[in-house]
């Protein structure tokens, strides 16, 4: 095993330093969200980080970036850390073996309950890195990332270690340090006390599910272009109502799988956001570990399993908006199998949250008995369940 996890944050570096430089540091200060990264070139750290304002939170503490180099725990006089594909083909295929003995060197001292510290493998194949992730990154303790190289990594060690993976998008980077740098932006932006003005983040696009306004900023007539009038009027009632129509606007033009949601869902309900605001945090982590638990051994239900990792402290009432989202696209089995479980575990004032959130989402209670009984039985009479929720639902409809 090599030395400790080497920290990129301390007090006295500026954002201009070297990444080297700051690699040189006293280790991260004490309870400091912190973000891990697994990587073959931890010289390629912090990178942008290390800039404006992530870097300037980096040099003071307020988060902490440390690398596992890959290569000590290599194999051999050369520390080789890869091998030719088994069966065949092209490139190299980093070693089991060596991922996973980076992977425990990066698990000294971290939590080992995953909804805490996750473990993130960076990959084309993974599910997309959305807002809503760097949202569940940033209420956590802080993440461990695990940058790929040549063709990737040995599947053994990403399915012996349950490693989470998540892609930048649809297209193949030569390694994952790029990805985990844009990823720990997005998440480190979001932590406590990190912008200047949070309600900055509260605005920008894919808060409120709706991409952001335009914005405009001195001087008032620029090349014959004005500054549209309702900005310069002082009035807030009619600019808010001008920026809303233009973000509506936008997302309409640009993104209609966005705005089918947003319209399928309509503003967020408050008597169940109060109520869900009350649930202590302790049995809603239960919860989202429960569930976690019995959905990470189907591959096919992924995309579920991640919309109920997306219940965070924070985002309760987004979670209740990505639920809704899979009831009208029809996907009833899976909204109705989240809900089951969230009905199995005992909340204190649980029930009463979760009828709100049905209310919300617009499940009638005559259908909830056929949905409770598709989310507490097995795969074989899920059908029977389906057609029970068919009929209950054409009853109520007539
Ligand atoms: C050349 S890629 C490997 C691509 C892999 N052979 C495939 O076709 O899926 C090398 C590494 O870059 C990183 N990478 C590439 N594209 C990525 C993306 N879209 N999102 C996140 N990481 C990516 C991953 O860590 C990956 O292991």
């Amino acid at each position: 095993m090599s030395e400790t996890p080497r920290s990129h944050g301390r007090l006295t570096a500026r954002p201009t330093i070297r990444p080297r430089d700051l690699m040189e540091g006293p280790p991260p200060v004490k309870g400091a969200w912190t973000a891990r990264i697994v990587t073959l070139f931890p010289e390629a750290f912090p990178g942008t980080l290390g800039l404006s304002l992530t870097g300037r939170a980096l040099a003071e503490g307020r988060w902490a970036l440390e690398t596992v180099d890959l290569r000590p725990h290599g194999i051999g006089r050369h520390r080789m850390v890869d091998d030719t594909p088994a069966g065949g083909g092209a490139g190299m295929v980093l070693r089991a073996d060596v991922v996973a003995a980076a992977l425990d060197e990066a698990a000294l001292g971290t939590s080992p309950d995953r909804a805490h510290w996750p473990l993130l493998y960076l990959s084309p194949r993974g599910a997309p890195f959305t807002q809503a992730t760097a949202r569940r990154l940033a209420a956590t303790e802080g993440v461990t990332i695990l940058c790929g190289r040549f063709e990737g990594v040995d599947q053994r060690v990403l399915d012996a270690y349950a490693i989470e993976e998540v892609s930048l998008g649809d297209f193949v980077l030569t390694g994952g340090e790029i990805a985990a740098q844009a990823m720990l932006d997005a998440t480190v932006r979001l932590l406590p006390g990190i912008l200047g003005n949070a309600a900055s983040t509260e605005d920008e696009s894919f808060s409120a599910g709706l991409l952001e306004y335009p914005q405009y900023t001195r001087p008032p007539v620029w090349q014959g272009r004005e500054i549209p009038p309702v900005l310069m009027s002082g009035h807030h009632g009619e600019i808010a109502k001008w920026r809303k129509a233009e973000a509506e606007r936008i997302t309409r033009e640009r993104r209609p799988d966005l705005w089918e949601d947003v319209v399928a869902l309509g503003p967020p309900d408050k008597t169940s956001a109060g109520l869900i605001k009350d649930l202590s945090w302790e049995s809603l982590e239960a919860t989202q570990r429960l569930a976690v638990e019995r959905l990470s051994d189907r591959p096919s239900l992924q995309p579920e399993w991640l919309a109920i990792e997306t219940l965070d402290k924070s985002q309760f009432e987004n979670a209740s908006r990505v639920l809704a989202a899979r009831l009208q696209r029809g996907d009833r089995r899976c909204a109705a199998i989240l809900l089951g479980w969230l009905r199995d575990v005992n909340w204190p004032g649980g029930m009463e949250a979760i009828n709100a959130l049905e209310r919300a989402i617009g499940i009638e209670p005559d259908i909830r008995q056929a949905q409770l009984r598709a989310a507490r039985d097995k795969d074989e009479i899920w059908s029977e369940a389906l057609t029970d929720l068919a009929s209950a639902r054409a009853a109520l409809a007539k």
